[in-house]
């Protein structure tokens, strides 16, 4: 189960051009199994109806402090029964009010009247956000324990451009998903690879594969959820996950390099990544011409990165490798753990329906050297990496406690 799943929200929209964004988080939101309480600001209705906003989540738009005779008192309500607040978009007159505990309308008061955490993602013009008295607010409320999603970067409204811009809702969920989630890797440094290497036969063409990268991807945001510091060597171009350092990378020997420069200060390594077994053994510097016929292409084996890290592997790390197998799926993908010195291994029958490369589904088996075998159903690559890192965390506890 996801760390948004039963949970109750309030989602507090206020009067920015971004409020339209606020739509799409709350969808998220209920996507992924949370109870979304919304409550609009005056300002935020003047640039979305309630209609949409009450329709998309999980109950009527609440906007009122003097309400009805069934709730006569809804801060209070709305702020005792959170379990956790999130204001998307945040304006700067929100910031300064929750700042000062000026509560002057639903809002405010919910978020003076509640204990439980608070997600502020402010979006602003360039300018304000970088006004002294908003760089003030935002330092005191962080100080005070308060969760800052920090705008991003682009166009922002009236053809302006610069930092400002509300987080994407990607980004929103993952906070959610890290402030309620167990935070059981908290302190740990991950390190994932994603996507298929390309290996060079000339300037314009590769060896590759058919790799997308997206289970690698799914392992990165998932860790980064449960508060591990989370480095992804990536040869795709897929969106970054909230809270994760991208390297990009192309060959076998960049990703190598990558890897191993970060390896002995890594808690747990992911290979995650289709790496080719072999590359051309010269690259042409040019584009080699069809006119000079059919090239002979030689290839060589690359190294193996994997293979590699566990031989050298420190004491308390957890390596864990992907097999993709077409047949003998266990019996192969045993064979790997035990060869390459893995703590795990995650095997895909890459021949199956709706698994592996490219697909937003996967089904895996999970294999430790002395375990029964585990078997993930067709799911989300994103609740794969749940069982992955639910088993990784498992294997750190018991190397922790000394027992298996
Ligand atoms: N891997 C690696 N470096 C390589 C090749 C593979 O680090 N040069 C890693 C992959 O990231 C993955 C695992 O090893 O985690 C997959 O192993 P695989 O390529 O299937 O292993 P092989 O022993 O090469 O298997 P096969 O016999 O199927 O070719």
């Amino acid at each position: 189960m996801n760390a948004l799943a039963g949970k109750r929200i309030v989602l507090g929209v206020t009067g920015g051009i971004a409020a339209y964004k606020a739509i799409e988080v709350s969808r998220r939101l209920v996507d992924a199994g949370a109870h979304v309480v919304p409550i609009m600001t005056d300002a935020a209705q003047q640039f979305i109806g309630s209609t949409t906003l009450s329709a998309l989540a999980s109950e009527p738009v609440q906007t009122e402090l003097w309400d009805n005779a069934t709730t006569p008192i809804p801060h209070t309500k709305f702020g005792q029964t959170a379990d956790l607040i999130v204001v998307a978009p945040a304006t700067a007159k929100l910031l300064a009010a929750y700042r000062m505990g000026y509560s002057h309308d639903l809002l405010t008061n919910t978020l003076i009247a509640t204990r439980a955490p608070v997600i502020v993602c402010p979006a602003m013009h360039t300018e304000m956000w970088e006004h002294p008295s908003v760089v003030d607010n935002i330092d005191t409320l962080r100080a005070r324990g308060v969760h800052v999603v920090e705008p991003e970067s682009g166009r922002l409204a009236g053809g302006d451009s610069g930092a400002g811009r509300l987080a994407s809702p990607a980004s929103i969920l993952a906070a959610a998903e890290r402030v309620l989630g167990p935070n059981d890797l908290a302190g740990a440094t991950v390190v994932v690879s994603a996507g298929g290497t390309r290996e060079p036969i000339d300037a314009v063409r590769v060896v590759a594969n058919r790799s997308s990268g997206k289970q690698g991807y799914a392992v990165a945001e998932e860790a980064a959820a449960r508060g591990a510091t989370v480095t992804l060597i990536s040869t795709v171009a897929l969106p970054t996950p909230h809270g994760v350092t991208v390297v990009p990378v192309e060959t076998a020997a960049e990703m190598q390099a990558a890897i191993e420069e970060r390896s002995a200060s890594s808690d747990v390594i992911v290979m995650a990544a289709a790496v080719a077994d072999f590359r051309p053994s010269s690259a042409a510097s040019g584009k080699i011409k069809k006119q000079d016929g059919v090239p002979e292409i030689v290839l060589e084996p690359t190294p193996d990165i994997l293979a590699g890290l566990g031989a050298n592997k420190p004491a308390g790390q957890v390596l864990v490798g992907f097999a993709a197998e077409t047949n003998d799926l266990v019996a192969n993908a045993r064979s790997k753990l035990i060869r390459k010195n893995l703590d795990l291994i995650v095997a895909n029958d890459v021949g199956a329906d709706r698994v592996g490369f490219a697909h937003d589904t996967n089904a895996v088996t999970l294999l430790r050297p002395d375990a029964k075998p585990v078997e993930i159903d067709l799911a989300a690559k994103r609740d794969v990496a749940r069982a992955v890192i639910n088993t990784i965390v498992e294997i750190r506890a018991s190397t922790q406690t000394g027992k298996d």
